[in-house]
């Protein structure tokens, strides 16, 4: 099985994470300074997935950022670099996230997604995520509305299966550093 290899955002990791960034957002993408501001926040969990490529060496796949507050987690971004979608990369990162949120005791997660994003609409909705509202023109670059998608408590009975499950069918092997 493949392995991907989870660690901790730091600011070594930032120019690659801008390059995925730019690639996955265009002109509405994050400055360095943005990411330096998330790190540098106590709320935020920012956590970057490795693969290794053909020469045998790490190279960024994807990240994330979370950000908790009491019994709730916001995921603030999530991206996958162009040449490693479809392939769970995604998934990875968010089983990662959870794991953080299960052993840290909080309860749900929630974020806004761009109503048009069917594929990452269909990611989440995968975990277990359901859209529970609507903001309008949530988007300046469009005006377009956003989702606001929720898990369950993800202790509950339910979503511990659904867990389990994710676990079981993710073609990686996920380790973390
Ligand atoms: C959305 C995104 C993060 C998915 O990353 P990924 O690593 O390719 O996703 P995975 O391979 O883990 O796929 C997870 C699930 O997402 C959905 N998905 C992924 N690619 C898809 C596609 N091309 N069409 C439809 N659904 C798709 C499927 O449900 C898939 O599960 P499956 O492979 O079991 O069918 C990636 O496309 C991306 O970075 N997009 C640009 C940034 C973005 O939109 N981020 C989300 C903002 S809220």
């Amino acid at each position: 099985m493949e392995k991907i290899y989870i660690k901790e955002m730091r600011e070594e990791h930032l120019d690659s994470v801008l390059e995925i960034e730019a690639d996955a957002y265009g002109a509405h993408h994050w400055s360095k300074d943005g990411f330096r501001n998330e790190l540098a926040n106590n709320l935020a969990h920012y956590i970057c997935a490795f693969k290794e490529n053909a020469q045998g060496e790490l190279e960024l796949a994807g990240y994330s950022g979370i950000w908790t507050i009491f019994e709730e987690a916001h995921i603030t971004t999530l991206a996958v670099s162009s040449r490693h979608r479809g392939q769970h990369v995604a998934q990875a990162i968010l089983l990662a996230q959870i794991k953080f949120l299960y052993k840290n005791m909080v309860k749900y997660l929630t974020l806004e997604v761009r109503e048009s994003n069917a594929k990452a609409i269909s990611l989440y909705e995968k975990f277990g995520f359901k859209s529970l509202g609507k903001r309008k023109n949530y988007y300046q670059d469009n005006g377009e509305d956003a989702l606001i998608m929720w898990t369950n408590n993800i202790f509950s009975d339910s979503y511990k299966k659904l867990h389990e499950e994710l676990l079981e069918n993710l073609n990686l092997e996920v380790i973390y550093e």
